[in-house]
């Protein structure tokens, strides 16, 4: 865990923000047990990226593409949020100026919110950068505009059992961003408004690796909002941050955030 001054200067930068950006990567949810993508046990240590994570990876094997996700949708579907998706859920739903960017596709902060939401004054909504492992869209979407919850449960044995569009019968495709696709420029404006708009920014488990998603958290702190950073090690943006806490998300997150007033 970090220095117990570290913990109370970020709790003290954070607990005066009015408009707080929170802005978290894979690591949040490595308590929760749903693998990180780089590091010691990183997806991309056992899988290429490209030949699951693409358009071309799905235009050439979408059975192989579908079987990886609906694994990691079994995955996460047997994961709890933890104490530090709770944390932020609670402290958001506290305090309406909190923006909650997530770079995860997991939901875990959804259900966190979601929890909250069903115990206290509502749940703040969540900006989820890169998509969502529960939904699908059509493989013609944006042409063909079919999106949602289609297929709960996928059937990857065969080409022939994967999930198809009501609508136009073309395949359906996880509503994730792969790599090399634009990201929902609604989302992005909403990520980089609250970036340029925050007088503070905690950012927790994240490599900062991959663009654009990388550049809100530098944004707010481009702007001139003091960065937390809470991390298992250091990455591109601790020379930006004010206070760095080098520790698991589940027990510092919860630790920095302002437990007095939720
Ligand atoms: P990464 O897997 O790249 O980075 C995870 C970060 O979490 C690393 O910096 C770790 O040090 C840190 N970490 C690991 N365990 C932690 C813990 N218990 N507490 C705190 N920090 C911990 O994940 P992202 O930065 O989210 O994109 O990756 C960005 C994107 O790359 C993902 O959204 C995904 C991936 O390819 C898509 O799938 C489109």
């Amino acid at each position: 865990m970090s220095d117990a001054h570290d913990v109370a200067r970020a709790r003290a930068l954070l607990r005066d923000a009015r408009r707080l950006l929170v802005f978290t990567g894979a690591g949040v949810s490595a308590e929760s047990g749903v693998p990180t993508f780089r590091g010691a046990g990183g997806l991309w240590k056992s899988f290429r990226a490209e030949e699951l994570a693409t358009p071309a990876a799905f235009a050439r094997d979408p059975r192989l593409v579908w079987e990886w996700y609906a694994w990691r949708r079994t995955l996460v579907a047997a994961c709890a949020p933890n104490a530090a998706h709770v944390a932020i859920a609670r402290h958001a739903a506290a305090h309406p100026g909190t923006t909650v960017v997530t770079q995860n596709v997991d939901g875990l902060h959804q259900r966190a919110a979601a929890d909250v939401a069903a115990h206290a004054r509502g749940a703040a909504p969540v900006v989820a950068l890169h998509g969502t492992l529960f939904g699908e869209r059509c493989v013609r979407w944006p042409a063909c505009p079919t999106r949602g919850a289609l297929a709960p449960a996928v059937d990857a044995s065969s080409v022939d059992t994967l999930p198809r569009c009501p609508a136009c019968g073309a395949l359906l495709r996880p509503d994730i961003v792969w790599f090399g696709e634009p990201l929902d420029p609604a989302d992005l404006d909403a990520a980089f408004d609250a970036a340029r708009g925050a007088d503070a920014c905690l950012v927790v488990g994240t490599s900062a690796v991959v663009q654009p998603a990388a550049s809100v958290a530098a944004a707010a702190a481009h702007a001139g909002a003091p960065l937390v950073e809470v991390n298992a090690e250091a990455t591109p943006l601790s020379a930006l941050a004010t206070v760095t806490l080098r520790g698991r998300a589940a027990e510092v997150v919860p630790a920095v955030l302002d437990r007095g007033r939720t």
